[in-house]
């Protein structure tokens, strides 16, 4: 395969090399590219130095697959333009993602879903995979009907910029900011920029995408987003409201059986999902299963994962991997 990474030099696309590499996803060429700031820039992969390469020449080479993060405006200009030049463009942005005509894809969910005629591909917002990942499974067997969530977001899904922030303020150091106000020893309940409706866009995010990925409106989730001084995965509390009732013992069964969930749920020796732990693995971790004594049919748990794993880098390199597997390009 011919494959492009645009952004090629950011939090994401650094991971997008390292799990390509891992992975050892099928690569012939490798075009690596970034904005007109890094062209002629130096990036290795697997002990070979690349030249950071512009978009337009991206284009004109015609790679198999372009893997997309490079923010929204970067993909609603060149995915297109990357789409008509016959290559499946799989994009991290929130760009595509509400778009009707472009899937929104998880692979343990809905990659059944994609075809050959798919040239831009949607992957879900980072807080939106993980906890879709979780709620699969059970959704499955319980049908949800409302989910309550609130997140504990880690810097590095805000970009190097918010890295770097955190960073300056525990050396002491001035620097640019990220965010309206400090992030070190903070809680900002502010992710992403206000919509009309006084929600954060990442909290529409997080109500809007489970419906699309499970191509099922008949729940709802209503989310608060909260960025805190941790850089290794993002934390959320999902309170979930189901049709039908459950025992906790399946519930922690069925979770231990789903591939991509680690299940690490037990209060006599503290073992519970931590960024700390989630930080470079693909996995799902999910803990603090306990039923809500206040209303039947409902769970409290608690999910952790890296928000650049598998929250971007790795599902956009597993929907790369099933294209190919199932010669979709
Ligand atoms: N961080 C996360 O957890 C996460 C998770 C899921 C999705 N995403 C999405 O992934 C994208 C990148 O996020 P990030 O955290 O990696 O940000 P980042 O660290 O700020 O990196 C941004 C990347 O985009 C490139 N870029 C910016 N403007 C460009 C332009 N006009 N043309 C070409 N390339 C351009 C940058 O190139 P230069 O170095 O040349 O500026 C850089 O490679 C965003 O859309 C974000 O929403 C992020």
């Amino acid at each position: 395969m011919k494959v492009a990474v645009v952004g090629a030099t950011g939090m994401v696309g650094e991971v997008m090399l390292k799990v390509l590499a891992e992975r050892n996803f099928p690569i012939s060429e490798l075009l690596l590219v970034a904005s007109e700031r890094s062209v002629g820039k130096k990036l290795r992969y697997q002990d070979k130095e690349h030249t950071v390469i512009g978009l337009a020449d991206a284009v004109a080479a015609k790679p198999d697959i372009a893997i997309f993060s490079a923010g929204g405006e970067t993909s609603l200009e060149w995915a297109p333009k990357f789409a008509e030049a016959g290559t499946t463009v799989i994009d991290n942005s929130s760009a595509w993602r509400m778009d009707p005509t472009k899937k929104l894809v998880v692979p343990e969910i809905n990659a059944k879903e994609l075809t050959k005629a798919d040239k831009i591909i949607a992957n879900p917002n980072c807080s939106t995979i993980q906890m879709v990942m979780a709620l699969a499974p059970l959704h499955n067997a319980y049908k949800m009907k409302r989910v309550v969530v609130s997140t504990y977001q880690s810097v590095s899904g805000t970009g190097v910029k918010a890295v770097k922030q955190l960073e300056n303020e525990i050396a002491g150091v001035d620097g640019e900011m990220a965010y309206p106000y400090p992030i070190g020893r903070n809680a900002l309940p502010h992710c992403d920029v206000f919509e009309a409706n006084g929600y954060t866009k990442e909290e529409m995010k997080l109500a809007r995408e489970p419906q699309k990925i499970f191509n099922d409106k008949t729940f709802s989730v209503t989310a608060t987003a909260v960025r805190i001084p941790t850089s290794g995965g993002h934390s959320e509390a999902v309170n979930v409201e189901f049709e039908k009732d459950f025992d906790l013992a399946d519930v922690r069964k069925m979770l231990h059986e789903t591939p991509g969930i680690i299940l690490q749920d037990n209060t006599d020796t503290n073992t519970y999902p931590m960024p700390i732990y989630a930080h470079d693995k693909d996995d799902v971790f999910v803990g603090r299963l306990r039923r809500d004594e206040t209303q039947p049919n409902t769970l409290n748990m608690w999910i952790v994962a890296d928000n650049l794993r598998k929250g971007a880098a790795t599902n956009t390199i597993q929907i790369a991997e099933y294209l190919v597997e199932n010669k979709l390009v």
